[in-house]
């Protein structure tokens, strides 16, 4: 399938503010210079916010990953899971087109796609509501024919149920998703003839269709309020990372009527309007602390931060995204390192005499991050 950006594009993407949190943190899994790993996640957080992947939010994943376009483009482009136009507002629709799911009556859901959102896969409903699309086996076979709606798999469907889950949806209903017959999971459609024993006392829906009841909502995008943000790779399993700021609503970008976002600085890790933090003539009492206990500073970059009035970790524990922002950006060769390498959030712990799993085995094995 020829897979190509969709011909109208916004003018420009921006995280928002707590997707921003969210990627900051996701970039600090990776050891500096390999930032380009973060490159499917933060794809993915673009997509979910946007409903698909513009072009401009592509370069702006590259430009902060440091990356060429062209690489992002490529990844884009690959995998199908990335949505290269415009979906429907309220749900995109994948039905399973492959073999258990053919045979069992995948056509006639096509049929009702067709009819109901569009004669073809890709394009929207006339209200914009809905796209759909047929996939690849989606690894509910037994169950066939299926589809998948937002999060969520709809099974045993036939054209009649599946028209009504659209109805529902476009109705502002809740669909109920699992099986459509009744069925707990995969178990014979004519019912258990083994492990029966169970059976009585289990709950009315399985895990995953009870969990989808519970959030009453089946098609909800992730928007970045699933906080907190929590980061132990960086110093053990109790570190949690609490987002800088407060989860925001996402910011829809029409190709018809962009928004246009602060300007974002590429390859640093915030939006926010930059500001430069307090600083200090010289360290206090004439000992400075032992910044290259912070992953990410080695001794050039210890002497530049002492050059810029930094010398103690309480110092950088206590900047705002805003200031962080300033420090990514005056970092000379080494712009946007204070946050992906999460210096806030290590110093936080130093400072309180806490260790992070960087500081101990660098006092142990007297080993400090080198000034690349
Ligand atoms: S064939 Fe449709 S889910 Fe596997």
């Amino acid at each position: 399938m020829l897979r190509r950006l969709h011909a109208e594009q916004p003018e420009s993407f921006a995280f928002t503010p707590a997707n921003l949190v969210w990627a900051d943190a996701q970039i600090t899994k990776y050891p500096a210079g390999r930032q380009a790993s973060a490159i499917i996640p933060l794809l993915w957080r673009a997509q979910e916010q946007e409903g698909w992947l513009t072009k401009p939010a592509i370069e702006y994943v590259a430009d902060k990953l440091g990356m060429a376009y062209i690489r992002a483009l490529e990844v884009a482009t690959f995998y199908f899971m990335f949505q290269l136009q415009p979906v429907g507002s309220v749900a995109h629709i994948q039905i399973c087109g492959t073999t258990s799911c053919m045979i069992c009556g995948a056509e006639n859901l096509y049929a009702v796609c067709r009819e109901k959102i569009a004669p073809t896969p890709h394009t929207l409903s006339a209200d914009g509501k809905f796209s759909w699309e047929e996939v690849e086996c989606l690894g509910a076979c037994a169950n066939a024919p299926m589809a998948q709606i937002g999060k969520d798999y709809y099974e045993d469907l036939t054209a009649e149920s599946f028209a009504k889950i659209l109805d529902d949806l476009a109705a502002g209903k809740v669909p109920t998703p699992g099986s459509q017959t009744g069925r707990y999971a995969a178990e014979p459609a004519s019912g258990l003839t083994s492990l029966t024993d169970g059976a009585a006392g289990k709950p009315a829906h399985n895990a995953t269709v009870s969990r989808a009841l519970e959030l009453n909502d089946t098609v909800k995008r992730i928007d970045g309020s699933e906080v907190p943000v929590l980061t132990p790779w960086l110093a053990g399993p109790k570190a949690a990372t609490k987002p800088a700021v407060k989860a925001a609503a996402p910011v829809a970008v029409a190709p018809a009527a962009p928004a246009k976002p602060a300007a974002a600085v590429p390859g640093t890790a915030s939006t926010a309007v930059a500001a430069k933090p307090a600083a200090l003539a010289v360290a206090r009492g004439g000992k400075a602390d032992d910044l290259k206990l912070i992953k990410g500073v080695g001794p050039k970059m210890e002497a530049l931060l002492n050059r810029l009035g930094f010398f103690h970790y309480d110092q950088i524990a206590g900047w705002s995204a805003a200031e962080l922002a300033w420090v990514d950006d005056n970092l000379e060769g080494f712009k946007g390192r204070a946050s992906r390498d999460g210096w806030v959030e290590q110093a936080k712990l130093l400072a309180t005499g806490a260790e992070t799993e960087f500081a101990a085995r660098a006092r142990k094995e007297g080993i400090y991050d080198k000034d690349k």
